[in-house]
């Protein structure tokens, strides 16, 4: 069968021949990869940079997809660390940690939309207690999961949402999504007292938003939560310890390992079952895996996520 191969962390994957995978244990089966994603955490997972990584080489990226079983079944699957991914025309996986699709489920859109919906899902339901009625601000909203998060945080009663990003172009289009109000990072020091922030960026993006938006706090008696989620700017960001002595800051992470498997899991069939019933705006770009190479470099920085059809 064909899979895209890394064989190289400094190289993007190749479409190679591989052997059909096979299940070593009676709780593991092998599916058809109907559609699965291109995320920034599949590009971390093949260039080595994710902190789950163990360094093993050869490895088949791709982290969750749409499959198929032999039934004809299509469910969603979120794989732990493997060497054996998505991004193949099979794949092995753990029959207890596939979550049934409904007929209706429109494979590409579940492919694109789980993995950047779940982020912020996840994080405002389990790792902080999230009231309605609460003030959220964005930082990183332009990309996948900071547009989800929007329409996440409007869903679970979000009172204002407040939309930060780099681009004033790219922006601009948030307001459709629900955003009350867009900035850029700059403008920081005139956001207002919000409850949660929802962090894809980190980074020096983060430190000095961080100062800007807390020092300008009105209220410091009330509490701000801040959710770090993503890395785009930087694995590291320097926290200064006025900002936790002088507010009543809680900086929290939401991932894998401060989220157990088991969660993520649970919430699965509610995610889809937004996606599927159009609850999310999803953009979307479809390409054979066969052209994975080429696509991998000219879709960085591209709005639409690229969900591969093996
Ligand atoms: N922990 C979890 O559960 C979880 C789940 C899903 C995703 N994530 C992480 O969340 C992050 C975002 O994922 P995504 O799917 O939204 O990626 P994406 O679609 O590629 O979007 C990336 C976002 O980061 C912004 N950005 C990139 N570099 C930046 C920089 N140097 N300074 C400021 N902003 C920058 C982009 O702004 P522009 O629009 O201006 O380019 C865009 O808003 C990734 O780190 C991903 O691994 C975590």
């Amino acid at each position: 069968m064909k899979a895209a191969v890394v064989s190289r962390f400094d190289e993007p994957p190749s479409y190679h021949d591989v052997p059909v995978p096979v299940p070593q244990k009676s709780s593991e089966m092998v599916v058809d990869v109907v559609a699965t994603a291109l995320h920034p955490r599949v590009r971390s997972q093949a260039d080595g940079s994710h902190y789950t990584s163990t360094g093993v080489l050869p490895l088949v990226p791709g982290i969750d997809a749409v499959v198929r079983d032999f039934r004809g079944v299509l469910y969603y699957a979120l794989l732990d660390d493997t060497a054996m991914g998505t991004m193949a025309q099979r794949t092995v996986v753990a029959k207890d940690r596939v979550v049934a699709l409904p007929n209706t489920a429109d494979p590409v859109a579940v492919a694109a939309a789980l993995n950047p919906a779940m982020s912020s899902w996840v994080a405002l339901r389990h790792r902080i207690n999230f009231e309605r009625g609460s003030r959220v601000l964005i930082l990183g909203a332009t990309g996948s999961a900071g547009r989800m998060a929007i329409q996440v945080a409007k869903r679970f009663g979000a009172d204002q949402v407040i939309a930060v990003g780099r681009s004033p172009q790219r922006l601009s289009a948030l307001t459709a999504l629900g955003a009350d109000r867009v900035l850029t990072f700059d403008q920081l020091d005139t956001a207002g007292d919000v409850d949660v922030v929802i962090d894809y960026v980190w980074g020096p993006p983060t430190a000095k938003g961080m100062v800007d938006l807390l020092s300008h706090r009105r209220d410091r008696g009330k509490d701000v939560i801040w959710i770090e989620i993503g890395s785009m700017a930087g694995p590291g960001a320097e926290i200064l310890s006025a900002a936790l002595r002088s507010t009543r800051l809680q900086i929290v992470g939401s991932g894998i390992g401060s989220v157990s498997g088991d969660t993520f899991r649970e919430e699965i069939p509610s995610i889809a079952e937004a996606v599927t019933a159009g609850a999310f705006d999803v953009r979307t770009r479809t390409a054979p895996l066969s052209d994975v190479t080429a696509v991998w470099t000219q879709s960085l920085g591209e709005d639409e996520r690229v969900v591969f059809l093996p």
